[in-house]
């Protein structure tokens, strides 16, 4: 389903990405860990074309894109719209009801009728547990609520994998676990998924591989319970001493 190869990002002088080479399989969830700065979100950001690569290729399902020419406008959206992402801090638009939040990304970006996304729209905020808050307002929701909102509103355009930035990490303890339940069921429901979370029992849980980042590469990756019980790099061990 993603193919990656060669990724780099730099900022300047400053070289975030030094040529990550990743590939998910359809149906897999994909756990990122890394010290902060590691170049987490970069990645994601890169896989979301929010960040442009300076070098390397990235293809997801049919679309596929070569850093090494410059990509057009078109092609960057055609990747866009491959993935959904939910983000640490919610970015729910405070002005919009859930139900218009959910339906934001479907009616002005890919121009579908209002009548055709309002059913999908309903029928989302359902599946995460929402039925029953459509017009509540960002403000009189939960940070929980508010992330699965967020979660409905990432699937709102139908993509075909699901990036997830740190998206319990801003949340109080006893609301962690109703996101991580949603994310859990999509999983189980098939859906490809790059997860960023230092939530170690949702990895060893829901995750096919785990891979450790440092410094913009990868350091070590594996099946789950290899990296946590048994990781072989020195780098790893001590990241998952310092969060385990
Ligand atoms: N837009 C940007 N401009 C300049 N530097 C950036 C930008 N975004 C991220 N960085 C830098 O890239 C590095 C990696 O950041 P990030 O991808 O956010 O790491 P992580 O998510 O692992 O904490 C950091 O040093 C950060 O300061
Ligand atoms: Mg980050």
């Amino acid at each position: 389903m993603i193919t990656i190869n060669r990724l780099h990002k730099r900022f300047g002088e400053l070289e975030v990405l030094k040529g990550m080479d990743v590939t998910v399989k359809k149906g897999e969830v994909v756990v990122l860990i890394g010290p902060s700065g590691s170049g987490k979100t970069t990645f994601l950001r890169c896989l979301n074309a929010l960040e442009i690569p300076n070098e390397g290729s990235i293809r997801i399902d049919n679309v596929s894109l070569d850093f090494t020419k410059k990509s057009n406008k078109k092609e960057l959206l055609q990747l866009r719209r491959q993935t959904g992402m939910v983000f640490q801090g919610y970015n729910l638009f405070p002005h919009k009801t859930a139900l218009e939040n959910v339906m934001e990304g479907p009616t002005i970006v890919q121009k579908k009728s209002k009548t055709e996304v309002k059913d999908k729209a309903i029928r989302l905020l359902q599946k995460v547990g929402l039925g029953d808050k459509l017009d509540f307002y960002p403000f009189q929701l939960s940070g929980g609520q508010q992330q699965r909102v967020g979660i409905a509103r990432a699937l709102a355009i139908e993509p075909k994998v699901m990036l997830f930035d740190e998206p319990t990490s801003a949340l109080d303890p006893e609301l962690v676990g109703e996101v991580l339940k949603v994310m859990k069921n999509l999983a189980e429901e098939g859906m490809t998924m790059v997860v960023v979370t230092h939530e170690m029992r949702f990895a060893k849980e829901v995750a096919d591989k785990v891979i450790f980042m440092d410094q913009g590469k990868i350091v070590e990756e594996g099946d789950p319970s290899r990296i946590f019980d048994q990781p072989t790099n020195e780098r790893t061990k001590q990241f998952l001493s310092l969060i385990q």
